[in-house]
């Protein structure tokens, strides 16, 4: 029997040690942020992380509706995964799914710990994720900018959320997996933290990692979202500078 794409048949990293696209273990694919791309939203951002390109608008804090879904105590935040038919090779099926309803779960819970939701009891803040392209590492994508359209939009925030992956390729522990790597990997592990506590607010896992690979992949994930914070942070202040340099 023959198997198509089996990790026998897929080399995943280089002789050099490089791995299939040519990065070293601990290295991120390029990440870019941008702010304010869609005029309608309240908070708008578009990020390119790898191949990966993500759109995420935010409205809010505006009534919850319908009204039996309102929190006396909070705002409610209500974000929406959605991978467009053309985001992934094989076309995927409009609408929502297993996969999409259960990131979008846990999207809104890491959101949520975020947001001085507290201020805002009956209302609701949505947060809309669209996958243009998808390259592995979308909901941490997704979620990393959704943070920064939150930012954008006013909303008033405990700290930012930032997320990245790292997992098991070839029996090595690696930084942010490319589409490859995720399919053919052993393990993947999806972690986002507030930045500046370092609380973990997702974490999901696929495969097996030993005690000592996960504290190797999670060690490796904490200092990439500190780089990755840094971008989150910029892509804002680029913005404000860019406004006060226009005299808006
Ligand atoms: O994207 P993320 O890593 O958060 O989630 P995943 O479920 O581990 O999916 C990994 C990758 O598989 C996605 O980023 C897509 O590139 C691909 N995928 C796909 O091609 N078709 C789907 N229906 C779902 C995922």
């Amino acid at each position: 029997m023959i198997l198509v794409g089996t990790e026998s048949d897929i080399k995943l990293f280089n002789e050099d040690g490089t791995r299939i696209d040519g990065r070293t273990v601990e290295e991120l694919r390029p990440i870019k942020i941008e702010t304010d791309v869609l005029n309608r939203a309240d908070g708008s951002a578009m990020i390119e992380w790898g191949g990966n390109k993500i759109m995420v608008a935010v409205y809010g804090p505006r009534e919850a509706y319908p009204k039996h879904t309102q929190d006396i105590n909070r705002a409610i935040v209500k974000a929406r995964y959605n991978m467009a038919a053309f985001s992934v090779d094989e076309r995927k099926r409009p609408g929502p799914d297993r996969r999409s309803m259960e990131i979008s779960k846990v999207i809104s819970e890491a959101l949520t710990s975020s947001i001085m939701v507290e201020k805002f009891p009956r209302a609701q803040i949505d947060v809309t994720i669209e996958v243009l392209q998808a390259d592995a590492g979308t909901r941490i994508a997704g979620l990393t900018a959704a943070s920064v359209a939150i930012a954008a939009a006013g909303i008033p925030m405990r700290d930012f959320v930032v997320g990245c992956t790292a997992g098991k390729v070839d029996g090595h522990i690696v930084l942010d997996l490319c589409k490859e790597e995720d399919n053919f990997g052993q393990a993947d592990l999806p972690v986002a933290v507030l930045a500046k506590s370092g609380k973990v607010v997702l974490m999901q896992m696929d495969g097996d990692l030993s005690e000592d690979e996960f504290n190797q992949a999670t060690d490796m994930i904490m200092r990439a979202t500190k780089r990755i914070n840094q971008l989150q942070r910029e892509a804002l202040t680029t913005k404000y500078s860019e406004a006060i340099a226009g005299g808006e």
